[in-house]
């Protein structure tokens, strides 16, 4: 009689233990969590005045990047530095952890970039083109995200 209410007890604290843990998984995805902590913070050197490049900034931050957006007029001397080719050139150039990100490049691509770490400088959209993050507007042209590395050929990384 004594062990037939222990075992009672016991499954019962065992079924609101497994309600609990499976509660808790549910409302709190560690994969989810892990894919946004993660992500390094992006460095954006944008012109002051450029729209586009504002509204690019905020295509990220609504994907999970946390920015750090720095205004100047000569960007240039950065692209310079960083090696962008003028063929690759766009209006703002960003710093994500070792990679250089030219231009108006979904963040889908840059997290596809941060997860696969392929062995290149960086990705770059050339121009700006009509319909890509940033440059919303009445049509949407197809455009390609150009992987990047200094002293070789361009690739496709997506189309879209
Ligand atoms: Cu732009
Ligand atoms: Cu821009």
């Amino acid at each position: 009689m004594k062990n037939v209410f222990k075992n009672k007890v016991l499954s019962g604290i065992l079924s609101i233990s497994l309600f609990s843990i499976t509660t808790v998984i549910v409302l709190f995805n560690p994969s989810q969590l892990n894919a946004d902590t993660a992500l390094p913070v992006v460095t954006v050197y944008k012109s002051p005045t450029c729209g586009c490049c504002s509204k690019w900034v905020s295509h990220l931050e609504s994907n999970g990047f946390v920015v750090n957006a720095i205004n100047q007029n000569d960007l240039g001397s950065i692209k310079r530095e960083l090696g962008i080719e003028p063929q690759f050139q766009s209006c703002h150039t960003a710093k994500i952890g070792n990679y250089v990100v030219e231009g108006h490049v979904p963040a889908e691509d840059i997290k596809k970039m941060l997860a696969e770490k392929p062995d290149i400088d960086g990705l770059a959209v050339p121009g700006m083109p009509m319909g890509s993050p940033g440059m919303e507007g009445p049509r949407k042209d197809n455009y390609n995200v150009l992987a990047i590395k200094k002293g070789a050929s361009p690739s496709v990384y997506n189309s879209h």
